[in-house]
């Protein structure tokens, strides 16, 4: 406890309260917002959440799936876990959310962006609107969603964000070559504007996990590339874990597994000549499965 108050300390060292800022706040309570909580990492981030008390509004497009993750959540966890069935591509979306926690008199305390898409093939395989479907996802829709709820955050000097990168951010992937870039980019956000609000009480953090068990490989369409038989995936829960560790602690990369940290070392630190051709290798589509999410809507 004393720990965990000296640390919080520190985290605000900078943060002044500005009472007419804050008295916007008076009489609300704290949600989570989780983005892609239907399913896979999201719902496991929205049920470690959860295990810790937090209250939840829970965001992914198809409502029944939807329903069903927040029905669970509450049966099991005994908080509010309010589904908010929207595209966060979609330019309601924020508006949606922000409906949402206004109906239960809350603000946005932390915002998980969990949703995301990948795409598995040659760049010039995947038609143009899917190339611009990944990033209207991947780096647009959580750089908005960031930059809308941040501000708060920042009067309130709590919560943050808990960005979803990839081992995939830390270089260069052919095959996934727009996912991996997406990563990179989601990477590199996080830390910048985590160094921008240091000492101001908010935490900024990238989770990076190598492949995990979900159904976000078969989605896009590599099922059959040589990593998703060489590399064993990490549950969706064990990531969770350690995402929800390390964003308590206010790490600003964190990189769940024992073996992650070296290989993200390994990315960054080896000259790309080398790193590339070996990734590209694990990445490499084999078989007629390549293309299967050209023309897909969920990645
Ligand atoms: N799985 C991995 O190996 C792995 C590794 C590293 C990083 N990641 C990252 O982790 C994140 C989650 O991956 P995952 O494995 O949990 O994927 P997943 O199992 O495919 O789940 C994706 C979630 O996002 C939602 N979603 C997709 N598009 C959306 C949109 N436009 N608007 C709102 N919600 C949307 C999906 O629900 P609907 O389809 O109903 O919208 C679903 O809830 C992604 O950002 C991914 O890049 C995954």
């Amino acid at each position: 406890m004393m720990q965990s108050s000296l640390l919080e300390s520190w985290r605000r060292r900078w943060w002044r309260a500005d009472p007419a800022a804050l008295a916007v706040y008076a009489g609300l309570k704290p949600m989570t917002v989780v983005t892609g909580a239907s399913e896979g990492i999201g719902y496991a981030l929205a049920c470690r959440f959860a295990a810790a008390g937090s209250d939840l509004i829970l965001v992914a497009r198809r409502p029944q799936l939807l329903n069903e993750a927040a029905e669970r959540i509450r049966a099991h966890y005994k908080v509010e876990a309010v589904p908010v069935p929207a595209d966060v591509t979609q330019p309601e979306a924020i508006a949606a959310i922000e409906t949402a926690l206004a109906a239960h008199r809350a603000y946005a305390d932390v915002l998980v962006n969990s949703a995301g898409m990948g795409l598995a093939g040659e760049f010039l395989s995947h038609p143009p609107e899917a190339v611009l479907r990944l990033l209207d996802l991947n780096v647009r829709a959580l750089t908005e969603l960031m930059r809308h709820f941040l501000p708060g955050m920042r009067v309130r000097g709590r919560g943050g964000v808990l960005n979803l990168a990839s081992l995939g951010g830390y270089a260069p992937g052919p095959y996934q070559a727009v996912y991996y870039a997406s990563k990179a980019y989601v990477m590199s956000l996080s830390e910048a504007v985590a160094a921008e609000t240091a000492g101001e009480g908010v935490r900024i953090s990238a989770l990076a996990p190598g492949p995990v068990n979900t159904g976000f490989h078969r989605k896009m369409g590599s099922e059959r590339a040589f990593y998703r038989y060489l590399v064993v995936p990490a549950s969706a829960e064990g990531v969770a874990a350690a995402g929800y560790r390390g964003f308590a602690f206010g790490w600003r990369v964190i990189v769940p597994g024992i073996l992650n940290p070296f290989m993200a070392l390994a990315m960054r630190v080896m000259p790309h000549r080398i790193v590339i051709p070996i990734i590209g290798w694990l990445l490499k589509p084999r078989g007629a499965q390549g293309n299967d999410a050209r023309g897909q809507v969920n990645g």
